[in-house]
This record gives structure tokens, C-alpha cells and sequence, in this order.
């Protein structure tokens, strides 16, 4: 059954407030819940009241204290219905009983490790009581909760603690208040045995807000940098915002088994624990900037989620777009801004526009779905950030800001659509954003491309751009998108040119602002012909392609000021080396020296910092080469290719990336900063141009980074580029790591990892014989995506084999976890999205795959509706 945008109308019945009482017992929790419930306006006297459930069962039912005959209500697991409700305000009470210690989708009530958590976004809380679950009913909440003292000495919910004390019987109580009227996915409780780290915050206006993290014993040290990004995030938001916190505790809790990364409850964020356990011997660099960053993410969420949510899941991409938005922000300000954007737009390229290009493509804000959960997307989150930088963009910055302001003036307390959102925008700046909102309702990623014309009599050169979006599901036909293109004209010497006189589309001062599907610029007293540096900063999300030559790339890689183009244009060249090499061009010498000349020159460039470099001397992906190829992908000829590149860099480099290898190899204590990290990537990236370009001793090299790192980041970054490249010690550093390095959970995710991504023909046997392993943890979501996950989206040789073995064992995996975990298993099977674009023999294979998982049936309503939109038979 689908839901449509079109179909919204305002809930016939508000609840206003929400009072819980919530009884643990060892097997059991028992839930009740009084509603003070009324009529909303316009609401004719005797509309039925239909409160949503899943799986509920209810044991009483009383209004106003009297209970109800058996002919005033039906109950079902997925509703209450009401049949004719007072017509005023009432107060509906209802008790169900729950059993979280089988709840193995971990949506709703759950227990975690003994831990009982909650996960409502978005539509949980019907499974903790019948209720009108959707985002525009907001209430005031008071929670109290019971249980027994040693089992759940902790107990927490939203808001502010408001009282608590003895229950007899070795039990204890908590009350909980929340004074903010909120929609009930953003409502939390944990209970449990839980270990904390305490600190404290004081707001600009003075409040002095208690904060703790909330985890397993014993882990307790390792939740001090969490702790720290929070602080940080705190003072980030006063500054760059003006928003400050708003209750008097923000607390957070990390658990091990949990569906995705984290979850922004009001005042009580919950957390996968992978998101906030960072010590160096097992989280790697990588680790500590994701942590910052989701912790900044959830915390800014109190504001752009919270205070102002959305009016209805189609409008998602309102909070996520603009929060993902803002943490980017919050780590470049933090970090280095030009590696923040370039790692923002990796992600974006790896997830996003593979998306956007196949079957599962919608827009930001879509107007259908079948299954809201199958709408956490790429899309929704990094798209939806594009889109507000965008904006940003164009206003610049001042302009943006202002119109945010007004975002918190005009809707504190609303539950809003993208609409208004654009709307506030419109009104600060004084601008007509009806073209920009397409953005919003257009799926598909526009193809951009520009060519260019130089008169030297005249002096005029133009630069003319075509704009096209080809058709995505539901949406044939594609209007002209606002493209904002940062662009300089850079001149003989390096530097940028100016311009006399500019004419034929919007140009301000360094933006041309495309409106249209085609656009001639004309610059006049252009004074030599200039190499064009266009999209900078990758000023929109297009795929931009242009006439300039690889000579041209490589001038804008040695002199952009653009520090993002100059990677872009080594990205740039390096593709189409590859793609001439996967199309049977052998690679020449003058183009393998050309290249390599350029990396090792920008290897040695003064000022510019060791991550940049890093990013820089990163080929890349081999599921990006893929999705520029196109079509007739075949995954062995383009890993053949890239890594027949890589040789050819290792072999004529060598000796330069040795010398940066031992030169960054001093023994400083391990430090997560930006700085830290950057050396340690850069060095990792060299080491894994040696091994994988077999450069003679790398592979011994790699050896010994492994057993002598004093941090996970490079030991890891060690076994990994052995198993890139299955050296002859791959299978004993692998053995190696799962001996002495597994027994905390989060770092046997590494090596599961690890295995999985081996482009090795066995690879496949190795994991099948970890999965039939009795003792492999079935049910945690970390565990199963470590090794399916990453397997499917993460190793294209072996997920692709050409025997339709790698798509096999994917989709058999989705048919048995489906079973118990729908959210965990829909997202793997997310991974065919690329399934048409292979050559004929793959394309068979994972069709037959596909259409085996669909034959079976019995398929949970996520992974029958991402099966379907795969196949196209939706
Ligand atoms: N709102 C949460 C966040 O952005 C994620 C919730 C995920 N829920 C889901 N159904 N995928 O951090
Ligand atoms: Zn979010």
C-alpha cells in the first residue's frame, strides 16, 4: 500500500500530553499510557479515533477513568480504533504488555546487552503504545519508569529528571519531564547496568547543562572523545548559529546492537557504540572523525529536528539534509576545510549518485513511498546537505544566515514541510527560490557539460554549458536545474585572470549562476587564453564534463587556487587513463610519466597539508570508475586496469614514496587531531601504493607496520593494503589479527571486514564459513554489515563474480536475516541498485538472484519494497 504526499491532511485528533508508566520485568514490561487527547478544529463530532499499533496487545482500555464496553473499541496489534470518542478534551488510559527480550527487528522496545532502549524514528513508538504516531502530533511527556535496583540502577528518558525514589521490593522509580512538546519518534528510554562519564556545559545565556555518557562498564575511557566533540559541537552551534541548548541534562547512551548510526531523541541520544568508543589500539583514525562527526550531527538535530520537526516523513530531508549540512560545516571548521570537501564529495559520489542514477532513485523529498524506512537515503542525507549548500551558495554567507534566523523565529515549535523552509529563505533574500526547489522534487543527477571558445582578436572567450538530467523512476521528463558553477579563469602563469566585460547568463562575481538547459558566457578582455577551473569547491552535485585535455587537468593540478579542483583534476586524469586502459588502450609511457609526475610533485608541494595529499595520491574507486563506465560493466578488467595504474606509479615513483613513507614514520604518542591524522593517511596511502604496485620489499614493509603499530589506524591500514593486494602474507596477518586483536567487538568488525573486501577468488568460501560459524553473532547489526555489507558494496570483483556466486550469497543472506531484522536486511540488498549497468552475464546472474529472493516470498514490507523498485515490477 503506498502513501502519497498529495493524500496529507492534519490528524482529526491532537494529543497533548503523554503520561507513561513503565514496569521492567525480567520478561516482560508492561506499559501504560494515558492520552489527554481532543478533537482538532473542523473535526466533526463522532470521527472514529484510529491510534497506530504494531504487534500491541492490549489488556485494559478505561476515558476518564471509566472503562470502555467491548463495543465502543477494536484492537488490533496495528490499531485502536475509537468508534465515537468525546467530543472535547479526554483523557484515554490504555495498558499493553511488550516483550522486548524478543524483539529482534530492534525497532520499538528492545533489550541490548541486558539493556532495555528504545528506537522510535520513525515509526517505533506504535510499538510501545497505540498512539497517533506520526511527526505532526506533538505532546508534552512524562515518563515514569520501574524496575528492579540492580538490574537497571540507571533509568532514563526525555527532558529533565523530575523525581524518582524506592518501589519496594528491591525496585526503584524515575520521573522524567519533558517540556518540550515533541512528535513521538524523538521519544527514548534505557534502562539498565550502565557506566557513565559526567561533565558540564554552561550555555552563552548561563544555563549549566549536566552531560554524560551513558555505557557498558569498563568502557568508560573510552567515551572521553565523544565527550569532547559534544563540548565542542555545544560551543560550535552558540557560534555559528547563535543556538543554544535548551534542557538542563543532555545525555547520551551507546549500545551494541542498534539499526543505524545514532538517533537525535530529545535530550537522550542514543547511539551504535561504534559512534562513540574511540581509543587508539582499536578505533582508527577514521573512526574518531566519524564519532565527532555524529555527535555533532545528533546534538544539532536539538535544533534542526527538534525544536522545528517536520510536518511528515516526506519532508525527512527538512532535518537531515540540513543537519548533515551543518555537521560538514562543524568539521570543516574543526578540521581542514578543503579535505572535508573532498572526503563530503567521495561519499556523496560513492553513495548518492549511484543511487540517484538506478532504480532506487527519488527525489529529496519524495511524493510516494511504501516503506518510510527504506527513505533514509543517501539521497535524503547528502543530497538534502548539497542542497542547503547550495542555497548557501547562492545567498553567500550573510544572506544564509539570515535567513536561518528566520527559519527559528517564524517556525520554534512547528512541525513544518521544505516548502516553508524555502519560503524563509525567499523572504530574507528578497529572491524568487521557485526554480531553486526543484532541487527538492527533481530526482536524477544533471549531467553538465561545457565547452569553450577563445578569439584571440576579440579577446573573448566563452564558456557554453548544456544541462541535461536523464529520466528516473516516475519522472520522464526533467525541468532545467539552478546550477551554481564557482569558477576562476586561470591565466598562463597560474594564477586567475580577469575579465573586462562578461555577457549572456548570470555571473557573480566569482559564480555563474545556470538557469537555463543552455547557457553561453561570454568574457570579454580576456587577455591569453585561459585553462577554465569550473565547479570549484564542487559547487553543485552535477556530473560536470568538459573538453579540456589531460595536459590542461594536469596544469589546473599543479596550479588551481581551488585546492578541491586540484584534486578533482588528478581524479580526472587518472579516470580516463583507466577507463582508456578497461577499454584495451595500453597504457603509454608518456601519459604514466605525465601522471606520476604530477603526484609526486604535489607529494612534495610546499603547503599543502598531508590528509590533501593523501586524498590526492588516491586513485579512484573502483565502483566509481564503474558508474562513469556506465554500462557492460565488468568489474575484473577495471580492477585489472586500476591496478595496472597503480603499478606503473609505484614502479616510476618508488623512491619518492619511499622517502615520504620513512619520513613520516616518527614515533609521537598517538593524537586523533587533524594534523595526526593526516600524516598517518598519508603515509597509509603510500604504503598501499607500494604493496598493491608490488614495489620490491613493500609487501615486507607492510609486515612490519602491522606487528609494530601502536594504534589500530595503522595496523590496520598495514593489513588491509596486504589483503588489497593478497600478498603472500595476507592470510597470516589475517590470522594474526583474529588471534590477538578480536576480542573487542568493534575490532572483530575490522576483521570481518577486512575479509570480506578481499578481491580473492576464496573470498567467498571464508566468509560463508564465518557466517556457519555456531558462535558468529547473528543479530548484531555492526557484526552483519562488517561482513555482508561490506562485501556487497565494498569488494565489486567478488560481489561481481561473473559465476553470479557473490550475488547469490547476498541475496540468500537478505532472505534469512530478513526474518529477524528487516531494517538491517533491506539496506544490504541495496547494493543491486548497480545490477543493469553490468555486461550481459552479470546482468543475468544478479537478475536470477533477484528474481530467486522475490519467488521465495515472505519478504518483510522493506526489503519486498526495495526488491521491487530494483527489479521495477513496483
Ligand atoms: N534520525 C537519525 C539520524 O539522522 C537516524 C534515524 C534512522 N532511522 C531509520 N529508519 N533509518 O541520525
Ligand atoms: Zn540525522
Amino acid at each position: 500500500q503506498t502513501i502519497y504526499l498529495k493524500d496529507y491532511a492534519p490528524s482529526p485528533y491532537l494529543i497533548e500530553r503523554v503520561e507513561l508508566d513503565v514496569r521492567f520485568e525480567e520478561s516482560e514490561t508492561r506499559v501504560r499510557a494515558l492520552l489527554t487527547i481532543l478533537p482538532n478544529r473542523d473535526t466533526e463530532p463522532g470521527t472514529p479515533l484510529v491510534l497506530d499499533g504494531d504487534e500491541l496487545t492490549l489488556d485494559t482500555i478505561a476515558i476518564d477513568g471509566l472503562p470502555l464496553v467491548l463495543s465502543a473499541y477494536a484492537a488490533t496489534p496495528d490499531a485502536l480504533t475509537l468508534m465515537e470518542p468525546p467530543h472535547r478534551r479526554f483523557v484515554l488510559e490504555t495498558e499493553v504488555r511488550l516483550t522486548p527480550e524478543t524483539n529482534t527487528r530492534l525497532m520499538g522496545l528492545y533489550r541490548s546487552n541486558g539493556v532495555w532502549c528504545t528506537q522510535c524514528e520513525p515509526e517505533g513508538f506504535r510499538r510501545i503504545t497505540y498512539f497517533l504516531d506520526r511527526p505532526d502530533i506533538l505532546s508534552t511527556y512524562k515518563v515514569t519508569m520501574t524496575a528492579d535496583r540492580a538490574l537497571a540502577p540507571i533509568l532514563l528518558s526525555n527532558g529533565n529528571p523530575s523525581g524518582g525514589g524506592d518501589a519496594g521490593d528491591g525496585r526503584h522509580y524515575a520521573v522524567w519531564e519533558d517540556p518540550f512538546p515533541k512528535p513521538a519518534y524523538l521519544f527514548a528510554l534505557v534502562a539498565g547496568d550502565l557506566a557513565a562519564i559526567h561533565d558540564s556545559f554552561t550555555t552563552a545565556s548561563g544555563r549549566k547543562v549536566a552531560l554524560a555518557i551513558y555505557c557498558e562498564h569498563g568502557k568508560q575511557e573510552q567515551c572521553a572523545y565523544a565527550m569532547d566533540a559534544l563540548k565542542r559541537s555545544m560551543a560550535w552551534d552558540e557560534r555559528r548559529f547563535g543556538l543554544e541548548y535548551d534542557l538542563d541534562v543532555f545525555n547520551i547512551v551507546a549500545v551494541s546492537d542498534f539499526n543505524f548510526g545514532a538517533m537525535e531523541n530529545k535530550g537522550l541520544n542514543i547511539f551504535n557504540d561504534k559512534l562513540v568508543f574511540a581509543r587508539p589500539e582499536t578505533a582508527t583514525d577514521v573512526d574518531y572523525a566519524g564519532i565527532e562527526s555524529v555527535i555533532a550531527h545528533e546534538y544539532f538535530h536539538n535544533w534542526t529536528g527538534n525544536r522545528i520537526t517536520c510536518r511528515d516523513w516526506f519532508q525527512l530531508c527538512l532535518k537531515e539534509g540540513l543537519t548533515v549540512y551543518r555537521d560538514q560545516e562543524f568539521t570543516m571548521d574543526e578540521r581542514s576545510r578543503p579535505v572535508a570537501r573532498i572526503e563530503d564529495v567521495r561519499k556523496l559520489r560513492a553513495t548518492q549518485f549511484p543511487e540517484d542514477g538506478g532504480p532506487l532513485a527519488h527525489p529529496a523529498r519524495p511524493d510516494n513511498y511504501r516503506e518510510i524506512n527504506n527513505f533514509y537515503t543517501a539521497t535524503v542525507y547528502e543530497k538534502g546537505a548539497e542542497i542547503v549548500r547550495m542555497l548557501a551558495t547562492l545567498l553567500g554567507e550573510a544572506g544564509f544566515r539570515k535567513g536561518m534566523d528566520l527559519y527559528f523565529e517564524r517556525h520554534d515549535g512547528d512541525a513544518t514541510t521544505i516548502e516553508a523552509f524555502i519560503a524563509v529563505f525567499a523572504e530574507a533574500s528578497g529572491r524568487d527560490l521557485s526554480q531553486f526547489e526543484q532541487w527538492y522534487l527533481q530526482a536524477g543527477t544533471p549531467d553538465l557539460e561545457v565547452g569553450e571558445t577563445w578569439d584571440e582578436a576579440t579577446r573573448r572567450y566563452s564558456l557554453s554549458f548544456r544541462q541535461r538530467t536523464r529520466p528516473t523512476p516516475g519522472q520522464p521528463e526533467k525541468a532545467p536545474m539552478v546550477i551554481p558553477v564557482r569558477f576562476g579563469l586561470v591565466g598562463p602563469n597560474g594564477s586567475d585572470m580577469g575579465w573586462s566585460g562578461v555577457s549572456g547568463g548570470r555571473v557573480e562575481s566569482d559564480l555563474i549562476v545556470l538557469e537555463d538547459g543552455e547557457t553561453t558566457i561570454t568574457f570579454e578582455g580576456v587577455a591569453s587564453r585561459p585553462v577554465p577551473s569550473l565547479l570549484r569547491g564542487f559547487s553543485a552535485p552535477v556530473n560536470l564534463t568538459s573538453s579540456l585535455g589531460q595536459a590542461e587537468k594536469l596544469f589546473l593540478a599543479r596550479h588551481d587556487a581551488d585546492p578541491f579542483n586540484r584534486w578533482q583534476a588528478l581524479q580526472d586524469v587518472a579516470m580516463k587513463l583507466i577507463i582508456d586502459a578497461v577499454d584495451g588502450a595500453a597504457l603509454s609511457t608518456a601519459d604514466a610519466d605525465a601522471f606520476t609526475d604530477a603526484l609526486v610533485e604535489t607529494l612534495g608541494a610546499e603547503g599543502l597539508d598531508d590528509a590533501f595529499k593523501a586524498h590526492a595520491l588516491t586513485l579512484p574507486a573502483e565502483t566509481d570508475i564503474a558508474r562513469i563506465i556506465g554500462k557492460s560493466v565488468d568489474p575484473d578488467a577495471i580492477h585489472a586496469a586500476r591496478q595496472s595504474l597503480i603499478a606503473a606509479i609505484s614502479e616510476r615513483a618508488g623512491h619518492a614514496l619511499g622517502e615520504a613513507y620513512d619520513a613520516r614514520s616518527a614515533d609521537t604518542p598517538y593524537s586523533p587531531g587533524a594534523a595526526e591524522a593526516g600524516r598517518r593517511a598519508l603515509r597509509n596511502t603510500v604504503l598501499g601504493l607500494l604493496v598493491r604496485g608490488g614495489a620490491p620489499g613493500a609487501a615486507a614493509r607492510a609486515t612490519t607496520q602491522y606487528h609494530e603499530a601502536g594504534n589500530m589506524t595503522d595496523r590496520l591500514a598495514a593489513l588491509s593494503s596486504a589483503v588489497a593486494a593478497w600478498t603472500g602474507d595476507a592470510q597470516a596477518l589475517l590470522e594474526d589479527f583474529r588471534t590477538h586483536h578480536t576480542a573487542d567487538p568493534l575490532v572483530y568488525d575490522k576483521w570481518l571486514a577486512a575479509n570480506a573486501i578481499a578481491p580473492h577468488g576464496g573470498t567467498l568460501e571464508r566468509l560463508r564459513a564465518i557466517l556457519a560459524d555456531p558462535d558468529f553473532p547473528r543479530n548484531n547489526p555492526n557484526r552483519l554489515r562488517a561482513l555482508v555489507g561490506s562485501f556487497a558494496n565494498a569488494n565489486p570483483t567478488q560481489f561481481g563474480r561473473a559465476d553470479g556466486a557473490g550475488f547469490r550469497f547476498v541475496t540468500d543472506f537478505v532472505a534469512d536475516v530478513d526474518r529477524r531484522n528487516p531494517n538491517v536486511a533491506a539496506r544490504v540488498l541495496t547494493a543491486f541498485r548497480v545490477w543493469r549497468t553490468y555486461e550481459p552475464g552479470r546482468r543475468e546472474a544478479a537478475e536470477r538472484a533477484l528474481r530467486g529472493l522475490a519467488e521465495a516470498g515472505g519478504l518483510s514490507r522493506n526489503t519486498a519494497d526495495i526488491l521491487a523498485r530494483t527489479l521495477d515490477t513496483a
